[in-house]
This record gives C-alpha cells, sequence and structure tokens, in this order.
C-alpha cells in the first residue's frame, strides 16, 4: 500500500524520473512494467518537497511586520458573495468562487496597492473534474483504474482554472466511502482506500505540477478531512463514529498519499468523527496532519462549520448555522477551531471578529495565530502570487482558452475509459452496436446534455464552456444508418427546491413520473434494428446534500426498460448515474448494461466510441453494486466474521429474505468485448523480513479475438493477524492494453506498508506470519492464493 498513513519510510519507492517510461509500457505485450514501476506505484511515489529556506525567510520578515488585526484579515476566507473593497484593502486572505477575471483582478489589485502591506489574495474555486472542460465525474474516473485518467483531468482543470485568476482548487475529493446512500460517493473514488490513495495522488501532481507558481498550476485542498465519507444512514454532514484503526487503515490514506504528492492545503469536513468535529479535532488536523505526517501547507474549514460548533440557537444568533454543541458561543467556536489546527475560516467571520479579545483571555495564543498565518503565507509565496498576482482578462475571457480540441480529446478518452460494461449478454451479443444498423435511442438521459456534466461541474455550463454532447448525437457522429430519439417520459432538473427545503424532492416524480409516453417508446424500438435505452438519476441526485433513501432507478424507468424488451429486440441501456445503483431488475431484462457514469463534455461521443466498439470498455465498478439499499453498507473489503453469510444456514450473518450473501455486481468488476486470462500470482521469495520486499509478478493473455483493456489487480489478506483483517484488500493494479492473443507480465513490489496495519493504539505494525497474494479481474474473480511468511 504505498504510504497509506504509515511514515514517511513506508512507500514504495520508486522514481518520478521513469514515469514517463511507465506511460510507453504498458500497452503492448512484454514486460509491462519495468524499474519504474506499475502505474499505481508511479502515482504513489512520494514528491513533497522540504520548505525552501529562501521562501521561509519571505514569510518571516512578512509575518515579523504584521499586525494582529492583519493577521486576523489573513485566516479569513470570504465567499464570492461576501468580498468587498474593504476587505481587499483590509488584507483579507482568501477568496473563494469568485470566478469573473475582472472582479478578481480589481480586488487583487485593492489587496495589492491599497492593503498596508500588499499581500495577495489567494482565489479558490471547487475544480472537482474539470473547469469548463468536463471530465467524468470522479467515481468515474475512478473506474478507469487508471491514475493517468485522473492526472489529465486534473492537469486541464488546474490550466483552466489558473487561467481565470484561481490559484487553489478544494479538490481532489478522497473521502473512502461504503455508504452509496450519499450523494457525495460520486465525487470521491469509491469504497477503497489503495484506488482512492492512487487517484489522489495523480490528481495533486497533475494539478500542482512540480511547482505551482507555474501560469498553469494552482495548489490543491485535499478534503473533507477525515472521514466525511461514513456519514450514519448516508445523510449528508451527519456523525461518524469509529474505531482508530479503521480510520487509519481506510479513511486516512488517501489524505496521506495527497499530502505526500505535495498537496499544500486541506478542508477540514463538516461531520463530527468520534464526537469531535473536523474542524475543531485536534488529534486529526494537529497531531496527525501536521504533526505525525509534516504537513507544512494551511487547513481550511468548510463552509460556516466553524459556526456550526456552536450550540443552537447560536451565540450570537447571526444568520450562521450552529448545532455541532462543542462550542457555546462564536468565539469559543473560533477559539476552538485555530487551536484545533483550521488554519482559515471560511465563510463565518469568527476570528476576525473575535481573535483580538480572544487573545487578550488567553484562549488563543499568538504563536498559533501566527503559525496559522505563516503557513497561508508560505502556499502564497510558493503560489508565486507576490510576483505574479494579476489575471490576464483577455484571456480569460476569450472562449478559444477553453475547451481546446487536445482537451476535449482528454476528456473524451478519460470518458471512454472509465465506462464499465456489465453485462453483454446473447447470440450474438448485442454489444458492440453496428454502425450500418438503424438505432432507436430512448429515455429521458438520450438527449440530455447538462446531467451529462454531474455535479460539481464547475463552469461546464457557462457561455464560455463547449457545449455538452449527448448520447444521441455523439450516436449519430458515428452512425451511417438512422438513429431516432425517442424521450419517452419526463424529466425534471430540480437543484434547489422551494425554500431549499419543503416539500422533500420525489425523485420518482423527477424522472419518468409516468408512463404515457411508453407507447410510442415501443414503436420506435419495433421499428429499429437496435435498442438503446439511456436511463439514470439526474446530476441533482447526487452531490452534496443529496442523500437518497432508495438506490433503484427513480420513477418508472424499469418499467419503461420492461416494455421495450417486451418487444424482443435486444436492449443496450447506458446508465448516467452518480452512486452504485441496485439494478436486480435492470440486469433481469436488458441484454446489455454499460455504466457510463456522468461522463463530461464528451459525454455523447465518448459513449459512441464504446458503444461502437472503437474503444473497448475496459473500465471496473470502483464500488460495490448491492442488489437491495437495505443491504448497505456493503463492500467488498469488509472484516471476517465467526458466522461469515451463508444463504443455506440460519445461524449466519445473512439477510433471511435474500437467497445470496453476494452483490449484483463486486468491486473491480467489469466486463470487455474480448476476454482475458489472469494467472496466478509468482512470488520471488516465500519468507521475508519485515523491512524487506516481495516481487510479485502476474501474467496475463487476452484470450478473445479483438484488442482490449484489462485491469489486473492483486490483492492482500492476513489470515490470521491480533485485530480481524479485511478479507481482502486491493494492494497493487494495472491497466493493461493486449492485442488479441497478446500476453504480457505486471510486476508489483510489495513492502511493508504492504504487509501490515494500523492497529487501536495508532501504531502501525508488521506482524510474523503468513500473507495470501491473489491475483484476478475482480475482488471476487481472484486465482488461488500464493503466500508468503513474514519472518
Ligand atoms: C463543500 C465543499 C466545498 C465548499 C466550497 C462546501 O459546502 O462541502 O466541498 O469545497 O462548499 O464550495
Amino acid at each position: 500500500m504505498a504510504l497509506s498513513g504509515a511514515g514517511s519510510g513506508f512507500g514504495r519507492r520508486t522514481t518520478t524520473a521513469l514515469a514517463v517510461l511507465a506511460l510507453t509500457l504498458g500497452v503492448t505485450g512484454g514486460v509491462v512494467v519495468a524499474a519504474g514501476g506499475s502505474d499505481d506505484e508511479q502515482a504513489l511515489a512520494p514528491s513533497r518537497k522540504p520548505a525552501s529556506q529562501g521562501i521561509e525567510h519571505k514569510v518571516d520578515v512578512l509575518l515579523a511586520k504584521m499586525t494582529t488585526e492583519e493577521k486576523l484579515q489573513q485566516v479569513q476566507l470570504l465567499s464570492d458573495g461576501q468580498i468587498t473593497d474593504a476587505d481587499a484593502k483590509a488584507g483579507v486572505g482568501s477568496v473563494f468562487s469568485l470566478v469573473d477575471p475582472e472582479k478578481i483582478n480589481h480586488f487583487q489589485h485593492l489587496a495589492v496597492e491599497e492593503s498596508r502591506l500588499g499581500i495577495p489574495i489567494l482565489f479558490a474555486y471547487d475544480t472537482i473534474h474539470g473547469y469548463r472542460t468536463i471530465f467524468p465525474v470522479p467515481l468515474g474516473a475512478a473506474s478507469s483504474f487508471d491514475p493517468k485518467v485522473a492526472a489529465a483531468d486534473h492537469e486541464v482543470g488546474a490550466k483552466e482554472s489558473a487561467l481565470v485568476g484561481l490559484k487553489q482548487i478544494y479538490s481532489p475529493m478522497v473521502d473512502v466511502s461504503h455508504e452509496p446512500r450519499w450523494g457525495r460517493i460520486v465525487e470521491g473514488a469509491g469504497e477503497d482506500p489503495y484506488l482512492n490513495s492512487v487517484m489522489a495522488a495523480a490528481r495533486v501532481k497533475a494539478a500542482q505540477g512540480t511547482d505551482y507558481s507555474a501560469p498553469d498550476k494552482v495548489v490543491t485542498s485535499v478534503k473533507h478531512y477525515v472521514a466525511y465519507g461514513q456519514p450514519e444512514g448516508g445523510r449528508d454532514y451527519n456523525t461518524t463514529d469509529m474505531s482508530e484503526q479503521r480510520l487509519r487503515n481506510i479513511y486516512l490514506p488517501p489524505f496521506k498519499a495527497a499530502i505526500d504528492a505535495g498537496s499544500d492545503t486541506v478542508m477540514c469536513s463538516f461531520n463530527a468523527i468520534n464526537g469531535l468535529p473536523g474542524c475543531a479535532n485536534t488529534y486529526t488536523e494537529t497531531d496527525i496532519l501536521k504533526d505525525e505526517w509534516g504537513f507544512d501547507g494551511f487547513v481550511e474549514s468548510d463552509y460556516t462549520a466553524v459556526a456550526e460548533l456552536r450550540a443552537c440557537p447560536g451565540v450570537p444568533n447571526d444568520n450562521f448555522p450552529c448545532g455541532h454543541q462543542v462550542a457555546a458561543d462564536a468565539p469559543s467556536a473560533a477559539a476552538m477551531a485555530l487551536m484545533a489546527g483550521t488554519d482559515s475560516e471560511m465563510v463565518s467571520k469568527y476570528l476576525v471578529t473575535y481573535g483580538e479579545e480572544l487573545l487578550d483571555q488567553g484562549r488563543i495564543t499568538m504563536a498559533r495565530l501566527d503559525d496559522a498565518v505563516r503557513r497561508i503565507l508560505r502556499v502564497k509565496f510558493r503560489a508565486g502570487l507576490f510576483d505574479n498576482p494579476y489575471v490576464d482578462v483577455a484571456k480569460a475571457l476569450d472562449p478559444a482558452s477553453f475547451g481546446k480540441p487536445a482537451d476535449l480529446q482528454a476528456a473524451r478518452d478519460a470518458a471512454a475509459r472509465s465506462m464499465v460494461l456489465l453485462k453483454n449478454a446473447g447470440e450474438p451479443a448485442p454489444l458492440p452496436l453496428d454502425p450500418d444498423k438503424t438505432t432507436a435511442v430512448i429515455g429521458p438521459f438520450g438527449d440530455d446534455g447538462p446531467d451529462m456534466l454531474g455535479g460539481w461541474s464547475g463552469r461546464g455550463d457557462d457561455d464560455l464552456a463547449p457545449d455538452p454532447v449527448t448520447l444521441v448525437e455523439g450516436l449519430r457522429a458515428q452512425s451511417n444508418a438512422e438513429v431516432t430519439f425517442t424521450q419517452a417520459c419526463n424529466r425534471v432538473n430540480t437543484f434547489d427546491p422551494p425554500n431549499n427545503a419543503n416539500p422533500p424532492l420525489d425523485p420518482e416524480d423527477e424522472v419518468c413520473a409516468d408512463d404515457s409516453g411508453f407507447d410510442e417508446a415501443v414503436t420506435a424500438a419495433t421499428d429499429a434494428e437496435q435498442v438503446v435505452l439511456a436511463l439514470g438519476e439526474t446530476r441533482e441526485m447526487s452531490s452534496e446534500a443529496n442523500a437518497r433513501s432508495d438506490l433503484d432507478l427513480p420513477g418508472m424507468q424499469e418499467e419503461l426498460l420492461e416494455a421495450v424488451a417486451e418487444t424482443g429486440k435486444p436492449v443496450v441501456v447506458v446508465l448516467f448515474n452518480g452512486r452504485p445503483l441496485a439494478l436486480p431488475r435492470v440486469a433481469a431484462s436488458a441484454d446489455a448494461i454499460l455504466e457510463a457514469w456522468y461522463p463530461g463534455t464528451e459525454a455523447g461521443n465518448a459513449a459512441a466510441d464504446v458503444l461502437y466498439g472503437v474503444v473497448n470498455p475496459g473500465g471496473k465498478l470502483p464500488v460495490t453494486f448491492p442488489r437491495k439499499v437495505g443491504t448497505v453498507p456493503l463492500y467488498y473489503n469488509h472484516e471476517p466474521t465467526g458466522r461469515p453469510c451463508s444463504p443455506t444456514f440460519k445461524w449466519n450473518s445473512r439477510y433471511r429474505d435474500l437467497d445470496t450473501c453476494k452483490p449484483l455486481y463486486e468491486f473491480g468488476f467489469g466486463l470487455s468485448y474480448t476476454t482475458f486470462d489472469v494467472s496466478a500470482p509468482a512470488l520471488n521469495k516465500t519468507s521475508v523480513k519485515p523491512d524487506g520486499k516481495v516481487r510479485v509478478r502476474i501474467d496475463v493473455t487476452n484470450t478473445g479475438s479483438v484488442t482490449g483493456d484489462e485491469v489486473v489487480q492483486m490483492y492482500l489478506h492476513d489470515p490470521v493477524a491480533s485485530i480481524s483483517q479485511p478479507v481482502k484488500r486491493l494492494r497493487g493494479f494495472q491497466r493493461v492494453t493486449l492485442g488479441a492473443g497478446e500476453s504480457t507480465t505486471v510486476t508489483f513490489t510489495l513492502d511493508k506498508s504492504d504487509f501490515g496495519f494500523w492497529d487501536n493504539s495508532g501504531e502501525y505494525v508488521v506482524e510474523p506470519g503468513e500473507i495470501e497474494v491473489y491475483s484476478g479481474s475482480s475482488s471476487e474473480l481472484v486465482s488461488a492464493a500464493k503466500t508468503f511468511t513474514i519472518t
């Protein structure tokens, strides 16, 4: 597992200089992974640089000149709607969500030229999967099992963000989640800490480059620190309560990976962890992040998270939320947050308002305030803001600056690589489609642009952004025969319910509320030679504050599928959604299912590439797809029990109303238009010292008749440990492209970061004994184990 929360000496050591080499390997026969390591190992290679003395000196000099008031301004982070000229002149630290380059320059000029010390403002934005050129949602990108997909996304996103004057992005979001009800599962890389770590590190390195003062680079903020992905009941912002071992083995590793990759900012989370909110948590913010990991950047609070520390009604009774009940009033909340390790306060203004008083009362210390300011200034110097504070407005307003052909191509490739083929049954199988046959595209998402972008889609909808390509547009562009479109039922895009609250949204009304258009759909299907049904969730059904209590397709979409399937025509379902869905009815009626997630700007083109077989699908699920919502949380890397699930025996860990213990589709699962054989692993030794290394070689052969991609997956299991270990843990993966009949060998290196685990006293332990190694093409489709012994 490289790094994953273990101390800096725990990473797999591969040199970044070899990264380019690895890109050129991995696609043809022969040994895929040479000395540089597999793509996952390359992504995880630590690249954090020690602080430069020059910058430290500049920070010291500046800090020494600052008044207390100026320091308190520096720790303030305002929204686009809050910032005023007076704030800029007073020396406010940062501003987020302001994206008009003229306004950015306006406030920056005031800060640099009219504030006493001329400290530039850091402008930030949620560039999560693209700014104007939108890439697949992160859960989709994780399905590629390809860190180069995540890297391409953040490279383009950073460039387009920096063009308008933004220098910080609130990404990557690395919250491991076992909660499909939670809408924000779409923003991360799914249920596995290792996959999340690899994608996080790749995103950070791509956005920051080796020096984020470069004009096309930005500083990343990894979020939401920490364990935000496991809210009780799947409801956003809700309580998280977990053991130390689980926190460290599952939730912290992607943050550590992002920090080791160089991420210089972190966002603390809304949720309480074992009773203490993320932005008031000394243990996670200071003890682990800053002291244990040596993080010298800064932590900003999430939106009003400092105010939310208060009991209700809030004191003072301002417009900010309250509710965690760990602080009596605003000054107490400010003191708690700062002293726990939060360096910058988003939206609420308690430090700037009460800071002087808190210092006088000894409730916060000048040493800690100085530390917070020092961290913020350090990032501003590293970002080059003192040398280049302004944005080139003409360039920022030029439509030609965005959606450049190469970037659109990268988005299209990323989207196609992120799609997962879940089913393709029949003789002949319905996919790939035949471009010479007529096609009926049916369903609420078939000619839908906005939903293709998914949630948190930056400025992907505005006038300077390229238009999203719909599914039917993409298919028509590649078809030699007629492609018809029948929407069949409604789709309502409701982001904000009235008053943000009432009445609760009913997904049954938002998509396919009735069957009045089904006859037309059946006629269209009957008249065509091939049928594609575009089903899913609106993009408003996932992302922040969008939990669902059901995981099926909303509305009458399943009935629509069944009506169309009754025509006897083979039906291909393409799914656009932001969470794992419970799809037994879809799997029963559809002949083929392609999980497309929200593919981004190039959605229709990428989907057409895959549906016509121009691109052979090679994505794999980064999350378990359950059969029923009642079975969640359901995840592959669960711990064993004394009574493991068996559907045929009563006294065990099963559901009495389910005849199987298995999910519908497991983590790591995905089909292809070809077939592969993945060999059992070969180990270069059978025993190893705790600080030794084991090399694992896995052969993979394309046994079918067309070129395709396989993701070779390596899992470990510790069968006897002092605390129960997950039944399987992903510890290595490599996506390879092989021609028909071609073989290659993938090589992984295991070390102590893979052998051990964190225990409940916060210690990383490597215990003597056997470790099982599995290889395969999903978390269930694995070889027999090979073992080595730690001596
Ligand atoms: C979200 C963050 C986001 C912030 C700023 C919050 O509501 O939780 O993910 O970065 O808003 O937009």
